[in-house]
């Protein structure tokens, strides 16, 4: 087997080599194709998960509890008050108590060290699930929905519009660079992703053949591109005071209909979810009565259309994350 992931965290894409990234995606599509042909995965039957989510979730939650108990595991699910994480225990303490108890941990947090400390000290795989600077798990089921549309992923062009230099902007631009794609940030300068990081993936790319743009022109970013991607103007954990600048410099990055039409002709839309398109969420009708924009991010014409991949995105989350436990809790070597 020339990839072996036994025993590895999942922290950040950085980590992972290009080989290895590909080895995931196509792994994802593998037991996803035998989900489908009703086949039994319980490959991993009688081991034990953590799932600790110090920030709420729908798609990441959901699809740990159900690739685990797929693959034959138990869960115990820790939510963001039901812990003593952080409060009144560290998280190097919580880290060897939970690596005594279980075979791998997810974990859900703001700070990127607090995910590697955990990793540093349960001994034991730990799986990131989102932190303010990246969400690698997110990449690898985005990833394989653009390469069930596309074919493949090399030399693909992906822009992402909006708030660029946080957690879906950091990851997705290594993830492109990492597989030979043609990344482009667009978005208010504010807003970029930090210098490092531009040129750490950039040198990347002189050995994948991928490419970084950053640009504050949404023609420039959607002209001939083939995924145009885009996430929410305020993440979770973020005070309610930066709404008021992220519409003021983030709406002509809105993706729309005149931004569709500027992207190659087979070009799709994605979204990591959940997404502010209409106004179906209290936080949407709050930014309603209070700025008066009844879309923020994406319109509803656009996510609701043909070219919305968001929901194909959304199923991979659950395949992605089995392949990724799969993979680094050794089920592979049996
Ligand atoms: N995309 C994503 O991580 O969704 P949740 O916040 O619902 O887990
Ligand atoms: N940037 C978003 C991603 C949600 C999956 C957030 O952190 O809230």
């Amino acid at each position: 087997m020339a990839v072996d992931l036994t025993g590895r965290s999942f922290l950040k894409l950085l980590d992972y080599t290009p080989e290895e990234i590909e080895y995931l995606i196509d792994l994802s599509a593998r037991l996803k194709k035998e989900k489908k042909e009703h086949k039994n995965q319980k490959v991993l039957e009688g081991r034990n998960v953590a799932l600790i989510f110090e920030k709420t979730s729908t798609r990441t939650r959901s699809s740990f509890e159900v690739a685990a108990h797929d693959l034959g595991m138990g869960t115990t699910y820790l939510d963001p008050s039901g812990s003593q994480i952080g409060k009144k225990e560290s998280i190097k303490d919580t880290a060897r108590v939970l690596g005594r108890m279980f075979d791998g941990i997810e974990y859900r947090g703001f700070h990127q060290s607090d995910v590697e400390c955990l990793a540093e000290y349960s001994g034991v795989p730990v799986w990131n699930g989102l932190t303010d600077e990246y969400h690698p798990t997110q990449m690898i089921a985005d990833m394989l929905t653009v390469k069930e549309c596309f074919g493949h992923l090399k030399g693909i062009t992906l822009t992402f519009f909006g708030d660029t230099g946080f957690n879906m902007g950091n990851s997705l631009m290594v993830a492109c660079s990492k597989l030979g794609m043609n990344y482009r940030a667009c978005g208010a300068s504010k807003y970029f992703p930090d210098d490092e990081l531009v040129d750490e993936c950039k040198k990347i790319c002189k050995t994948t053949g991928g490419s970084v743009l950053l640009t504050e022109d949404p023609e420039e970013g959607a002209r001939g591109a083939d995924v145009l991607y885009t996430d929410v103007w305020v993440s979770m954990g973020e005070p309610e005071e930066v709404w008021k600048e992220r519409l003021e410099l983030l709406k002509p990055y809105q993706i729309n209909s005149n931004l569709m039409n500027l992207a190659s002709t087979d070009a799709i839309f994605m979204h990591c979810l959940p997404a502010y398109h209409d106004l179906g969420t209290a936080v949407g009708r709050a930014v309603y009565e209070k700025y008066g924009m009844k879309e923020l991010e994406v319109t509803d014409e656009v996510f609701e259309s043909v070219r919305s991949r968001v929901f194909d995105e959304a199923e991979n989350r659950m395949h992605s994350i089995k392949a990724i436990m799969y993979a680094t809790l050794g089920a592979d070597g049996k």
